[in-house]
């Protein structure tokens, strides 16, 4: 059978040397890849948002099987365009895409289908944004000082009494009224304000844990973590009125702000049938410590303790079941891989998100660790065949360590060039993936072309070992003998960092 993968990053660059070692594979392309699929598989210089492209490719090719990475062209609808040609493809329809191209859709499935996830309110305009978040409790007493007109004690219960108490008193318009001052009590803490404007900033910069949320898809930028009002009311402004995500700022979601460890599960399932993945943890921030901005991901181990079996039993029963079931009820029917990013909270696991494509670079980190046949467990979930197939892992743990150019999350640099990686590749339980990575010079000769970086996250490098440890000291010996000029990574992927990278 030939395959077809779509996309260009580490995630497809696994998904494809995974899918070549099937017994059943005879071709595997990569539509439009990068450097390391040019050697892994064959790259097709078609974009992953060419879905009329990629459907006569595949006609052409005879493609039995293709396997969608990101998620834009699954909430496009590439799956529907590519079945109406009777082709068999990986991943769900675009009604069942909603879930990750629309959090007001997941929010409202997982409320019907009493999945546990943070509260939440929609809105369609930014002034019902702004007034919710200054309707919040927020307790402070506001008082006049000096010679106002007004003379008051007023207990304020909201951020928007008490701005609205300030403007009483200090009143823009009698700015003839000097020596007014406003006096602010927090607690039982009182300080004084001479002008309305540090008055305000005051109250907008009160603790007010709330999460704003861009229904539609955002490259991942969609989501404002808030401390105060201020940041509230700004992620608003952003989405809704400067709209810098266009039409998926046309709803926010404004909700409640959970504390706990984050973390994901993947399941692969046919709609029917759901076989969730080993355990895997992913690194968010930049730096170590967990110190940076966030990132699409800066590495990932697995297996995990942070899930239990007891946890992963009630992610089964409270979120996954529920979810496919809930879908198939609504004639969405799944199939694909489900991402269920979680908080475990005190309370258990709740929902932050649901993705409907593979992890990145969790994927790399599992199919290092995947003992079956990748092909034919994709191509079980795309024919609703998934009840008898068993999935086989190797018990042995995997570490992925992503090396991002300089300056990523920022501003990066592209076209350095990077050497060593096939030292790196010959270290005993490692597998370089690229990320961000092109060819210099003749494409038809890939192996002797010159590998340049082409992105952020440029390499993941994974390996597996006896024990994590083992696996996490084979990662860093990899990354450490390739040579690329400003590259950087992280020296505690998969916890405490191994002693050759604590002494770095
Ligand atoms: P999402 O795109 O929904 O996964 O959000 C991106 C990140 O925002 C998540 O990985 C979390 O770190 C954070 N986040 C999202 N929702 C919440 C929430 N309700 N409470 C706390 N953090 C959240
Ligand atoms: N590693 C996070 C994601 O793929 O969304």
């Amino acid at each position: 059978m030939k395959v077809l993968v779509i996309g260009k990053g580490g995630r497809e660059h696994a998904l494809c040397w995974k899918l070549k070692q099937s017994r059943k594979a005879t071709a595997v392309f990569c539509a439009p890849g990068n450097a390391g699929t040019a050697v892994d598989a064959q790259n097709v210089p078609i974009d992953a948002s060419d879905i009329r492209g990629l459907v006569q490719f595949a006609r052409r090719e005879n493609i039995g099987l293709t396997v969608v990475g990101p998620e834009e062209p699954l909430v496009r609808g590439i799956v529907d365009v590519f079945q109406r040609e009777g082709l068999t493809v990986f991943g769900p329809k675009q009604e069942a895409a909603e879930l990750e191209g629309s959090k007001v859709f997941a929010k409202e499935l997982m409320r019907q289908a009493g999945i546990p996830t943070a509260e939440y309110r929609v809105f369609q305009s930014s002034p019902d944004a702004e007034n919710y978040v200054l309707s919040r409790e927020l307790a402070l007493v506001v008082r006049s000082r000096g010679r106002s007109t007004i003379r008051h004690t007023l207990h304020c219960k909201t951020a928007g009494e008490t701005l609205e108490a300030i403007d009483r008193i200090m009143d823009p318009r009698e700015m003839l009224a000097p020596g007014v001052q406003v006096e602010l009590e927090e607690r039982g803490r009182r300080r004084v304000f001479n002008t309305r404007e540090e008055a305000r900033d005051f109250v907008l910069g009160r603790p007010l844990p709330l999460v704003i949320k861009a229904d539609g898809l955002a490259a991942g930028k969609g989501v404002h973590v808030c401390d105060n009002a201020r940041q509230a009311l700004d992620a608003i402004d952003q989405i809704m009125f400067r709209r810098v995500f266009g039409k998926a700022g046309d709803r926010v979601i404004i909700e409640e702000r959970l504390d706990g460890r984050e973390t994901s599960v993947l399941a692969i399932t046919d709609g029917r049938t759901i076989i969730p993945l080993e355990t895997c943890q992913d690194h968010k921030r930049a730096f170590d410590h967990d110190e940076g901005p966030n990132t699409g991901g800066m590495g990932a181990f697995s297996p995990t303790d942070s899930i239990s079996p007891e946890v992963m039993e009630q992610v089964e029963r409270e979120i996954l079941v529920p979810a496919i079931h809930s879908l198939k009820r609504t004639r969405r029917p799944f199939r694909g891989v489900l991402y269920a990013g979680l908080m475990l909270t005190n309370q258990g696991p709740r929902v932050l998100e649901f993705n409907v494509r593979f992890g990145d670079p969790e994927t790399q980190t599992l199919l290092v660790r995947l003992k079956s046949d990748l092909l034919e467990l994709l191509y079980a979930a795309a024919t609703e065949r998934l009840a008898d197939f068993e999935i086989e892992w190797d018990p042995r743990p995997a570490v992925t360590v992503v090396m991002a150019a300089a300056g990523y999350p920022g501003a990066h640099e592209r076209g350095q060039a990077i050497h060593n990686i096939e030292l790196a590749d010959r270290i005993p339980g490692v597998k370089v993936f690229h990320a961000g990575t092109t060819l210099r010079g003749d494409s038809s000769r890939p192996r002797e072309s010159r590998v340049v970086s082409d992105g952020g996250r440029v390499l993941n490098v994974s390996a597996v070992g006896d024990t994590l440890p083992d696996a996490q000291s084979r990662a860093y010996q990899a990354a450490r003998a390739i040579s690329f000029e400003g590259g950087w990574y992280r020296h505690d992927i998969g916890g405490k960092p191994p002693r050759s990278e604590s002494a770095r």
